[in-house]
């Protein structure tokens, strides 16, 4: 069967990871967080005392961008790829409430834009992938055959990421998880390099009131349509 490109944009927990995780498994595609990507730089600009509440060394962190090295490695165990920063997984890392607080600022850096853009586009050479980000359907993958764009609103987002983030044990507030996200829109909205915005031919999905399953089954037909 013919292999498509997948590409899943939109607002921050919008829950667009776990529905591509399930697309690719059962396609049998590679799924890419990119997202994740994003986070790592970050986490490594935070190690290095790059970036924190009071300043952000642009320059230095620019300067560093050839000593980080992003790879996934499939974990058979949770059935997705994790992410590894120079050779250590840094998954549990890069997803604390506190990565999330610096990860746009990061993000809106076109030097690591560039740098991530060009390995994205590397991993989906081969097609059969589904990636999901912010600007996946407009500047990684602009021919992609599939595009999808998730809304849902910013009291929703915000309680499906405080609930999975005490799940992990932090302690957060609901608060600061629902002004995270909404600083998150905003920044990605309006930065100058790639601001999200929906691609004039993604399909708008607001999941608002949709269960994963029905989710799911509402992006798989849209995929049948395309293979
Ligand atoms: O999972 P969540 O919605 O919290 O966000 P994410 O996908 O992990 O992405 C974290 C951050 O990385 C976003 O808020 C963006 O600032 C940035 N990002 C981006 O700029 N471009 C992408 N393709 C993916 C993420």
């Amino acid at each position: 069967m013919n292999k498509i490109t997948i590409a899943i944009d939109g607002f921050s927990s919008t829950g667009k990871s776990t529905v591509a995780k399930q697309l690719a498994n059962h396609l049998g595609y590679i799924y890419v967080d990119s997202g994740a990507m994003y986070r790592a730089v970050t986490w490594y600009a935070m190690q290095h005392h790059f970036i924190s509440n009071t300043y952000f060394h642009v320059q230095d962190l620019i300067a560093h961008l050839d000593q980080i090295d992003i790879t996934f490695t499939f974990n058979p165990n949770l059935g997705y790829a994790e992410v590894y920063l120079n050779g250590k997984n840094v998954e549990k890392q890069i997803r604390t409430l506190e990565v999330s607080g610096f990860v746009s600022q990061v993000a809106e850096i076109s030097e690591v834009r560039e740098l991530l853009v060009k390995q994205q586009q590397k991993m989906g050479e081969s097609k059969g992938i589904v990636m999901d980000g912010r600007d996946i359907g407009t500047v990684v993958f602009p021919n992609a055959e599939l595009k999808i764009f998730m809304t849902a609103s910013p009291e929703t987002r915000a309680n499906r990421r405080y609930q999975e983030l005490l799940s992990k044990g932090e302690q957060v507030s609901y608060n600061k998880v629902l002004h995270n996200v909404q600083e998150r829109d905003y920044i990605d909205s309006n930065r100058k390099d790639s601001p999200l915005v929906k691609a004039k031919d993604a399909i708008e999905i607001d999941n608002s009131n949709l269960s994963l399953e029905e989710q799911f089954n509402k992006i798989l037909q849209l995929v049948k349509t395309k293979l």
